[in-house]
């Protein structure tokens, strides 16, 4: 069960008024983009997702001195409760300020589309690929931690998986 949602916004911007860096969680994090530029900003990068080894290693290694619990692959699949009491930052609504991410853009990208049809040999690989799935992944974070602010980054064609550009997407219902 999540907390009431106005109390825990409150509570947010109480800490922020009060000095505090606003708490960065990092989704698909990689080796750690969007965090460097948000820790220049003045952000405190507080946890990142990435199920990828060598990536999820060398963003705890650049943003969280290596301590082991930072280094670990972990795939947004992970419920975020979980997650976040595992790294001991208690339920996940109290946990973050700021949710960002870029989801992977393989199956929206034109060469990553290009790149899809060419392996499967099928016209509309790309509309069946898995990881054009994963931003609701995304968005179930957002909903479970109740964030100040989120900031998606993606390629422009994630508009139009499946139809001409301009028109409304279709593909991603579940
Ligand atoms: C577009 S890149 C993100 C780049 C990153 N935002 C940066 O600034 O460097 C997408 C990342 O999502 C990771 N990824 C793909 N599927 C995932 C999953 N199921 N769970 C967690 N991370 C995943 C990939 O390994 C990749 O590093």
């Amino acid at each position: 069960m999540y907390a009431p949602l106005e109390a825990t916004y409150v509570r947010k911007v109480e800490r922020l008024r009060n000095g505090e860096r606003p708490r960065v969680l990092d989704l698909f994090a990689g080796c750690g983009g969007l965090s460097l530029g948000l820790h220049a900003a003045g952000f405190d990068i507080a946890a990142a997702v990435e199920n990828d080894p060598a990536a999820a290693r060398s963003h705890g290694t650049n943003f969280h001195e290596a301590a082991p619990e930072h280094l670990r692959p972990r795939d947004v699949l992970t419920p975020p409760d979980a997650f976040s009491r595992e790294l001991g930052l208690g339920p996940a609504a109290h946990a973050f300020d700021v949710i960002v991410g870029g989801p992977p853009c393989q199956a929206f990208a034109r060469v990553g589309r290009s790149k899809l049809r060419e392996i499967h040999d099928h016209p509309q690989a790309f509309l069946h690929d898995p990881r054009a799935r994963l931003f609701r992944e995304w968005l179930r974070y957002v909903e479970a931690c109740q964030p100040l602010a989120v900031l998606m980054e993606n390629v422009p064609d994630v508009l139009n998986h499946g139809c001409p550009a301009g028109t409304k997407a279709r593909g991603l219902s579940p």
